[in-house]
């Protein structure tokens, strides 16, 4: 779908979203409507009576008197409305347009509607519910078996003013690109997407200005990453450890460092996992798949800030060569690890990435995203990521950004009275705790061993980066959940230092 910008007018003829406040008002665009057709809008809304309130989506055919082949009148305004239920009434508004075969559609601006926004930035905030709502991924279907319309080809967004509203649709455009991109990873099969693939994928971004880098088995086993390397030897797929820079705030200041776990598929290697569901972990990437879509964002929006993203990718297997319950290895860091449980093979890949990111990079922060535990679900559900972190600064901004996009964070415990779980026998750690207790807290505070005396934050998005029921700004399956978080966090950077 193509999204271009008009002036705000009335069309004489096509097919027209228009925005129809709740209270009464019609505002400007359904006045004059209204007027066209000689009061019809006024008597479908009178008739609609109590069903006619925000988030209601009324269909026309042909209305009299106007010219037009079809409407959609859409109730907005509600009490407490905010930016984010604006895109949600832009995912809802997708249903009803999804039914179309192509063609174009206008979307009407909502001039003369008490909102909480402007009307251009409510244009703004549908279409980006709208382009979220409708990303699917259908590579591998035979589009003639596919029964689904594919929606309009075309949305023309009214606004009043043409030059700001174009700038503020190529910024909100260049994080949906990183959003779908993010979603078409984590979708993408573990036969497709492995870490040599995952690698080259990270390579291509360099056409929009990043610098990637790429460390593979050796170049990891000549830095010491014995954690990472333990679990990569189960697979018959060789790890890559893969480092992308975006330098949009001149590269001279230390930079917000991202961090993602890239666990390409997670069997739960020689501690393996049954059988039931275990298609659904190629999603254990999708910490990497943020880190990968908010670094593309970042890029495409030329974003005025310094920030280094790695990705450790790796695959989790059972085979001849895996780690076994038991084995002690030798983490980048020095720290000695006995690996208990080779299912909780995430914090292991992430004691390296970090390490080897603060060592190299000098950050002054580090945000890591890891689909690490059952347990953050058990905790949480999927309303919220957990948030660990040794800076109340860092994790209050963090909280702020995710509340601004819709994706939440609730924060759980970290400290020294869990840090005792994780003590072994014959090593300086082990990489579980005590069973069936605070296990998301366990592998946090197994991180945090391989944070050194920087601000961090841990962000456990097992229970978020992937759906099994539709949800207002996406369908079944990956959500992109991250991208849109790490954007405006850095942001937040950003509007500090202009
Ligand atoms: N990738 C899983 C965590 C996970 C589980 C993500 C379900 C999404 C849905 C992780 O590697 C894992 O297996 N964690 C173990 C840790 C345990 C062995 C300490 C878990 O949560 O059971
Ligand atoms: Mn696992
Ligand atoms: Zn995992």
């Amino acid at each position: 779908m193509d999204v271009t910008l008009e002036r705000s007018e009335l069309p004489a003829a096509g097919r027209v979203v228009v925005p129809v406040g709740v209270s009464g008002a019609l505002g400007k665009m359904a006045q004059a409507l209204d007027t066209h057709s000689g009061g019809l809008i006024r008597r479908v809304i009178d008739d609609a009576g109590r069903r006619w309130k925000h988030g209601a989506i009324l269909e026309l055919p042909f209305p009299a008197g106007t010219g037009l082949d079809r409407v959609w009148l859409l109730g907005m305004g509600k009490d407490d409305l905010d930016r984010l239920e604006i895109e949600q009434l832009g995912g809802s508004l997708w249903a009803a347009l999804a039914r179309l075969e192509g063609g174009s559609v206008t979307l009407a601006s909502p001039e003369g509607i008490e909102l909480p926004v402007p009307a251009d930035q409510a244009q703004l905030a549908l279409v980006t519910g709208l382009r979220l709502r409708s990303w699917r991924f259908d590579k591998y279907k035979k589009t003639d078996e596919d029964d689904q319309a594919a929606g309009p080809s075309r949305l023309a967004v009214a606004v009043l003013d043409e030059v700001s509203a174009r700038k503020d649709l190529a910024e909100a455009e260049a994080v949906l690109a990183g959003v779908n991109h993010t979603r078409a990873l984590v979708t993408e099969p573990a036969n497709v997407l492995y870490p040599e693939s995952f690698a080259d994928e990270a390579l291509k971004l360099r056409s929009l200005g990043l610098e990637v880098e790429v460390l593979d088995e050796n170049a990891m086993r000549e830095l010491g990453m014995g954690a990472i390397l333990g679990v990569a030897q189960g697979s018959r797929r060789a790890p890559r450890l893969v480092v992308l820079r975006w330098n949009g705030g001149g590269g001279e200041d230390s930079p917000i460092a991202f961090v993602g776990k890239g666990v390409c598929f997670d069997t739960g290697g020689i501690s393996i996992k049954p059988a039931g569901g275990m298609e659904d972990m190629k999603f254990d990437m999708g910490g990497a798949g943020a880190v990968f879509g908010a670094m593309e964002a970042l890029a495409r929006r030329k974003a005025k800030v310094d920030v280094v993203g790695v990705l450790g990718l790796v695959e989790n297997m059972p085979d001849g060569n895996a780690q076994r319950p038991g084995d002690v290895v030798r983490a980048m860091s020095g720290t000695t690890i006995e690996v208990i449980n080779t299912d909780a093979e995430g914090r292991l890949v992430l004691a390296d990435a970090i390490w080897y990111t603060q060592d190299r990079f000098k950050p002054k922060l580090i945000v890591d995203l890891a689909t690490l535990t059952g347990a953050v679900i058990v905790a949480l559900g999927h309303e919220h990521a957990g948030l660990f972190s040794n800076d109340e600064e860092l994790a209050a901004r963090l909280t702020r950004a995710g509340e601004q996009v819709g994706e939440t964070l609730w924060r759980l415990p970290l400290g020294k009275a869990y840090a005792k779980h994780i003590k072994s026998e014959i090593a300086d750690i082990k990489n579980t705790g005590r069973a069936r207790q605070a296990g998301s807290t366990a592998g946090a505070v197994f991180i945090e061993q391989f944070v050194a005396g920087v601000p961090w934050a841990h962000l456990d998005v097992a229970g978020t980066v992937w759906s099994s029921r539709d949800l207002p700004l996406s369908g079944k399956g990956a959500t992109g959940f991250g991208v849109r978080l790490l954007d405006a966090l850095a942001r937040s950077y950003e509007d500090e230092a202009h």
